[in-house]
């Protein structure tokens, strides 16, 4: 493994490897405290986020490395100087660059630019360290995550991608219900499929909201990414049919609700939801650190 770019590109047992060092790094984190020892990463945003700076920053100090945060204001990906001198040059000072950007493009530029690893902290494409720390949470509420029957409700974006691609690796029963017109890109259903189709998993794609069937986990986004200049009104009317509320979760008899944060109260989910029992969202949110510090350890760790 040499970037973290799309859960797509891990082998089973690497994502297996990865949730289960996970565990051992939340479990027994002191034994990881020099793990990344006088290494330093660099964190490009293109995008605001709350979840994964917070948590790659706290997550690197607690591995014993540095992280540095660039935003906007230090000069726009690929604006002020072109993406491959941008690699280059923080490869020569720093040992990784996590990247939040519009375009999936620019990140692969890094890593094709780039002499160090690139981890990817949400592009329109994908968001795979959400879907490593949503597994991971999964895992602890299940024992063996390839009998889980996940649903995704709502727009298929970037979320949904990663977590396509996490439920195909590893075999589980992902349900993907969203309103015509905004299915997931159509090269990564195919991708999944196949991968879920060797893994022994199985992804079932429909905008008929009444096929939900039995479920686990109900998980949903946001109707609107970032990026994404939507009119609102026009999203509402149509995704209304696709809020996930109390119907919802007791008609598929979902114990858990999930999703990856900020959420949007009684529009894509009511707040009895969001807020109930069964919701995950913290420990989801916890996760992301967790999940992340696995992948540091695995790409810089001595
Ligand atoms: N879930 C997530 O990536 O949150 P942020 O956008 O706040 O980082
Ligand atoms: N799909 C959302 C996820 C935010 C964490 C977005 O890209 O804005």
């Amino acid at each position: 493994m040499n970037h973290l770019l799309s859960i797509k590109d891990l082998t089973q047992e690497q994502l297996q490897g990865l949730l289960s060092l996970a565990k051992k790094i939340k479990a027994n984190p002191a034994e990881y405290r020099h793990a990344l020892d006088g290494k330093s990463v660099v964190m490009l945003f293109e995008k605001p986020s709350l979840r994964t700076r917070v948590s790659f920053d706290i997550g690197i100090n607690k591995l014993g490395g540095h992280c540095l945060y660039l935003d906007q204001q230090n000069g726009a990906l690929g604006k002020r100087e072109p993406v491959s001198d941008f690699a280059a040059n923080i490869s020569c000072w720093a040992d990784a660059i996590v990247a939040r950007t519009y375009l999936h493009s620019t990140i692969e530029g890094l890593a094709e630019h780039g002499s160090v690893p690139v981890i990817n902290a949400l592009s329109d494409l994908y968001h795979p360290c959400q879907g490593l720390a949503d597994f991971l949470t999964l895992s602890e509420k299940f024992d063996d995550v390839s009998q889980v029957k996940l649903a995704y409700v709502g727009d298929g974006n970037n979320v949904a991608h990663s977590l396509m691609f996490g439920a195909a690796i590893l075999g589980a029963k992902m349900t993907v219900i969203c309103p015509p017109g905004h299915f997931p890109d159509g090269e990564v259903v195919v991708q999944a499929q196949a991968l879920a189709a060797k893994h022994g998993g199985s992804l079932f794609l429909t905008s008929n909201i009444e096929a939900m069937g039995e479920q686990d986990a109900i998980y949903t986004d946001t109707w609107i990414s970032m990026g994404d200049e939507t009119d609102m009104a026009d999203i509402k009317a149509k995704f209304g049919p696709y809020q996930v509320n109390a119907a919802l979760m007791e008609k598929a008899g979902a114990n858990f609700f999930m999703h990856c944060l900020p959420a949007y109260r009684e529009v894509e989910a009511t707040a009895e939801v969001v807020d109930g029992e069964g919701s995950l969202i913290l420990q989801q949110a916890e996760n992301r650190m967790h999940a992340q510090n696995a992948v540091l350890v695995t790409l810089l760790g001595q």
